[in-house]
């Protein structure tokens, strides 16, 4: 017995010892490897200053151009590997996630918390990702077409004969879709009010510059969160003493989560990850929609196209007497294929950041230990190997699928957008009530302005503004970090003027702004 014991803590301790040299081994014969080529500009600065200074387009492209499709470069503090191709992008995404964590600036952590999904890589993640996925799922959002529609529809009439900013109103809209998938119905309008207060002022505050001094954007924004928090404290009470909610809510599915163990989550991590999804689900499907009411209205035939399918839409509901229902969302196909193809031009998420855990090899090239490693989703997407004419605005190009692995607006892998499918829904039903209900034109003026935080560039007739306090900061490219605005007025169309075509009118100037707070462009030009 004695011996056979001693047999396997001998082969266990030789075994232990093989791998430690076989590891070491491969280490000092990856460290021999190239780094990709690129440039890694001056010390310290590194091409910060470059990618800041040009059209970030034209940042990547010329590098693209002169090393191929994995560059090293030195951004913000850090160095990084750029990664264009669709096989290096699945690489880091999927097939080899585990060698890649996400990383995100500690300011971003602390305005989302701590606990949110986006920042773990491991079990926790997986957990709360199945969750939150059971709650985005289609069977899940079968039951709330109807509220979306009607969100979407109240925001319509809220905007009717004014002249708002197109994102702001967007970003109403999908704040009240994320609190609906969160709470349900189950929310007093006096709950919803606070909670919408308080995450407007964090959102304020999420791109400033993070110092706690009273009165900065960001001190204000860290005294929303908690309050946010305290909010929330009160609903999930509240929610624990009901008897169980008849439909399924993300909060239910939160509040009635048990491990084997019989453990619950707690609190915080709760309230991370309700503030985490209200984030994540709101920029990104806001700029989105800004940018399809702009193609559209650039594209007066296909507008006039995508307004025919939903009429009959319109129409079969009994001029829209009836709401709409979840077997038509699913049959917009020519409405489904502008909102690809919008998605595909503004790339809204241009990129995505991870960190190496170790040292990895790519195509004979060692990607280090530690290094940013950022798939550029927005080049795939504009690459003519993969999109003919990319820059383009051709819906037709998606009545074929893309090729695997060129089309990732939503990310890739265990971290890839579990909204994907409400942020459709949003889109089919307020393109639905826009087009066949009402009227807009636009006629956009550049007029944007300095102000102390904000530097402003012109490009190609754009105002493209960013932050130079955000440019500080490293990495990431939340999703809630990108935002287009414009200004125009729409104006509601008569039961008689629906049915016949009114000649479009011009309503007033409008101005785009682009904001890119980490000077990373997203958006396609508008034409
Ligand atoms: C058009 C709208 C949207 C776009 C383009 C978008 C895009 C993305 C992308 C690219 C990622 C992956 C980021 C990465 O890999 O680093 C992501 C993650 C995520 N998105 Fe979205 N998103 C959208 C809307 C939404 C909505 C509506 C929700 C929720 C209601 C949502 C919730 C999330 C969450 C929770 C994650 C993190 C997933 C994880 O880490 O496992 N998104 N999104």
């Amino acid at each position: 017995m004695e011996i056979s014991c001693s047999i396997i803590i001998f082969t266990s301790l030789a075994l232990a010892l093989f791998s430690y040299l076989v590891i070491r081994k491969r280490g000092k014969q990856m460290r021999k490897l190239p780094l990709p080529p690129g440039s890694m500009g001056l010390p310290y600065i590194g091409e910060t200053f470059q990618l800041y200074s040009q059209d970030p387009n034209v940042f990547f492209a010329s590098r693209l151009k002169k090393y191929g499709e994995i560059f090293k470069t030195h951004v913000l503090g850090y160095p990084c590997v750029m990664l264009a191709s669709p096989e290096a992008a699945r690489m880091v995404l999927v097939s080899e996630a585990h060698l890649f964590k996400p990383t995100y600036p500690r300011s971003k952590e602390q305005m989302i918390g701590p606990w949110a999904l986006f920042f773990h890589q491991d079990d926790y993640h997986a957990r709360i990702r199945k969750l939150v996925q059971a709650s985005l799922s289609p069977e899940s959002l079968r039951g709330l077409v109807h509220q979306i529609e009607g969100t979407a529809a109240a925001i319509l009439r809220s905007w009717d004969g004014h002249a708002l900013s197109t994102f702001q109103v967007m970003k109403k809209l999908s704040f009240h879709v994320g609190i609906l998938v969160i709470f349900g119905r189950h929310l007093s309008e006096q709950r919803k009010k606070a909670l919408e207060n308080n995450y407007f002022i964090v959102d304020k505050g999420y791109n400033s510059f993070p110092t706690n001094f009273p009165g900065t954007l960001f001190s204000n924004a860290i005294k929303a969160r908690k309050r946010l928090r305290e909010i929330l404290n009160e609903i999930m009470k509240e929610r624990r003493e009901k008897e169980a909610v008849v439909e399924k809510d993300l909060l239910s599915c939160f509040v009635e989560w048990r491990d084997e163990k019989g453990e619950q989550l707690r609190d915080e991590q709760i309230s991370d990850n309700i503030i985490g999804v209200l984030f994540a689900a709101q920029d990104t499907t806001a700029s989105v929609l800004t940018w399809i009411v702009k193609y559209l209205n650039d594209n007066p035939k296909l507008l006039m196209e995508v307004k025919a399918e939903q009429m009959a839409i319109y129409e079969s509901n009994g001029c829209g007497r009836q709401p709409l229902t979840w077997a038509q969302t699913r049959s917009m196909p020519l409405t489904h294929r502008v909102i690809l193809e919008s998605l595909r031009m503004a790339s809204i998420i241009s990129f995505t950041f991870r960190e190496a855990v170790v040292d990895v090899e790519y195509k004979g090239y060692l990607i280090p230990k530690g290094w940013k490693v950022m798939p550029l989703f927005r080049n795939i997407h504009h690459n003519s190997e993969f999109y003919s004419d990319p820059e383009k605005f051709d819906s037709s190009r998606f009545e074929v699928s893309p090729k695997p692995n060129t089309f990732m607006p939503f990310g890739n892998g265990v971290h890839s957008c579990p909204g994907n499918e409400i942020a459709k829904l949003e889109m089919f039903s307020f393109i639905h009530h826009l087009v066949t209900q009402y009227r807009l034109a636009l006629n956009w003026k550049d007029n944007g302005t300095i102000s102390s935080t904000c530097m402003y560039s012109r490009w190609l007739g754009l105002t493209i503004r960013w932050s130079i306090v955000h440019s500080l900061f490293p990495s990431t490219v939340s999703p809630s970090d990108f935002g287009v605005q414009s200004t125009y007025e729409i104006v509601r169309a008569s039961d008689k003027q629906v049915l016949e075509e009114m000649p479009r009118r011009t309503v007033c100037n409008k101005t785009w702004h682009i904001c890119v707070p980490l000077a990373i462009f997203t958006s396609t030009t508008p034409k």
